[in-house]
């Protein structure tokens, strides 16, 4: 009796000992798993809306900027049920995008993307068909001379016809955004396709003026609210007239597309489309399997440069105009510079290195202008660790420029236009690290150096030429400098007069 009575005090004080273990052992590996795995803060969010009440949709940038001051700079926010953690200030998107840029090197494909692209194409794609076609468009566009003299040539012709186009408004006020769009989308289309168009030509025309209203669309509230809740696609009419313009100008393309076929010389080619389609020839006849060289990818490719090339860089060179017309006494010292070291010849890239403070003006309409606020979303390829924050494998994750290029422990007046932020004390230019406007890493930009010589010589052309003022009546102080968000961000709809100089 007293031995089973201290054999069944031992299975007790065993079962305890066992009970206690599995449960320290649980408690212990839940937190450690729960620290292991802290996630980015962010504020409370609200059931099915997450936080949309707490972000202004219109100026979604500038919200997340304001609410990375409070929860740091690797938070998270929902759309809906949609999670994103943000990444704000230079160091931060820097070390993502750069040290991590395998980890968050892919695109967030969202339903308004995917319904554009199918998966296709540069800008919205990922895994092979993406690295593919990446790979080929950078060196297609330097076949053709991409930050070579080939393209300077083609930029400079652009000027010639964009500076006539100018002067026949003889000074009166008018509102710049189709001409210079027009003038982008050209040097495009010669890469694109060999020809440029006349500033009136409809094909010109609906391919522009479309695009643009598709990349204001892609910023609306509405076409937000889409990708959280796709269903509701064919209730909202942004949704239907994005999809139309789509189809518009995909159908416009494939036109040119098979005009180009016809005349095809697989020997000589003229463009970005003749060598796609000499290297799906190849492909074909070498039997190669699942190739990406197919038309959805050419079709695609072809959209997503121009639609990428222009409205970006169309709208930097309109916030240069307008800044310049804004603030004279800037105006007034690049037009000396540009006297002094150009004359009234043309200004070439290799100018460019001679004219400081010009250069230094440049990059700050570029740093204020901040055309592409939140860069376009990433997804995160794989579960990361990130500043000790855990974040899962498929989440979007927004590297927010707009936090880079108005960090305030990166520029001395992140508020204000001020080239000096690229000038050192002898008035030499300085390249400043926090000058991200086109992204880095994985999918950093790819048009960068062509979109940064076309600002060059189109503003520089311009500005020899022209004197910008703001329209009879209207004072420096009145010009309105709000943006108007959408892919890109371009000033809102304004007019400036361009004064003959001679
Ligand atoms: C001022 C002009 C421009 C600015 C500010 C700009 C900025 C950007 C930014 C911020 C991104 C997103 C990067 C990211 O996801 O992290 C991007 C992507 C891209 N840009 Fe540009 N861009 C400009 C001009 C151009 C031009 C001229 C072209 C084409 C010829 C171009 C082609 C592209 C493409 C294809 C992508 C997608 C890259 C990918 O997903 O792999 N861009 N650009």
């Amino acid at each position: 009796m007293l031995e089973d009575l201290s054999q069944s005090s031992t299975s007790v004080s065993l079962l305890v000992a066992v009970v206690g273990l599995l449960v320290f052992h649980y408690f212990y590996s839940s937190l450690s798993s729960q620290e292991m795995r802290k996630e980015p803060p962010g504020p409370t969010r609200l059931p099915l809306l997450g936080n949309l009440l707490q972000v202004d949709l219109k100026r979604l940038d500038r919200s997340l900027f304001d609410l990375s001051k409070k929860y740091g700079p690797v938070f998270t926010v929902y759309f809906g049920l949609q999670k994103v953690v943000v990444l704000a200030g230079y160091r931060t998107v820097r070390q993502a995008l750069v040290d991590h840029a395998e980890e968050f090197g892919d695109r967030e494909v969202t339903p308004i993307f995917y319904d554009v692209n199918k998966g296709h194409g540069i800008i919205f794609s990922n895994g092979d068909s993406w690295k593919e076609m990446r790979r080929f468009a950078l060196t297609a566009l330097k076949h053709f001379g991409m930050g070579k003299r080939i393209t300077e040539g083609i930029i400079i012709e652009e000027c010639h016809y964009l500076i006539e186009e100018l002067e026949q408004l003889e000074g009166k006020a008018f509102n710049n955004t189709q001409a210079i769009s027009y003038a982008i989308s050209n040097v495009l289309a010669t890469l694109m396709f060999g020809k440029r168009y006349e500033y009136g030509d409809p094909v010109l025309q609906t391919l522009v003026d479309k695009d643009h209203e598709a990349v204001h669309l892609f910023g609306t509230a509405s076409i937000l609210i889409y990708n959280m809740f796709p269903w509701l696609g064919p209730f909202l009419q942004n949704w239907k007239d994005m999809m139309a313009i789509v189809r518009g100008n995909k159908e416009i393309l494939k036109n040119i597309i098979a005009d180009l076929k016809e005349t095809l010389n697989p020997e000589m080619h003229r463009c970005f489309a003749d060598l796609f389609l000499t290297r799906k020839i190849n492909v074909e006849e070498s039997e190669i399997k699942d190739s990406h060289y197919h038309d959805e990818n050419l079709v695609s490719s072809v959209l997503d440069l121009l639609a990428a090339g222009t409205d970006t860089t169309a709208s930097t060179l309109q916030w240069g105009l307008l800044f310049m017309a804004k603030y004279p006494h800037i105006q007034d010292q690049v037009q000396e510079e540009l006297s002094r070291v150009v004359g009234s010849r043309q200004v070439r890239v290799e100018d460019r290195k001679n004219l400081p403070y010009t250069d230094a003006v440049i990059h700050e309409i570029q740093r204020m202008g901040n055309v592409s606020p939140t860069a376009i979303p990433h997804k995160t390829t794989q579960d990361v660790t990130f500043q000790g924050y855990f974040i899962k494998k498929g989440t979007t994750v927004f590297p927010l420029l707009t936090s880079v290029l108005y960090d305030e422990s990166e520029w001395e007046s992140p508020e204000t236009f001020n080239p000096s932020h690229f000038l050192d004390k002898e008035g030499k230019f300085i390249r400043r690290e926090a000058f991200l406007p086109f992204s880095a890493g994985r999918r950093v930009c790819l048009g960068e150096s062509l979109a940064k010589m076309e600002i060059f010589l189109f503003f520089t052309s311009l500005l020899q030429r022209f004197r910008f003022t703001p329209a009879p009546g209207v004072t420096e102080e009145e010009l309105d400098l709000s943006p108007v968000v959408g892919l890109a961000v371009s000033p809102a709809p304004h007019k400036l007069c361009a004064v003959s100089r001679e």
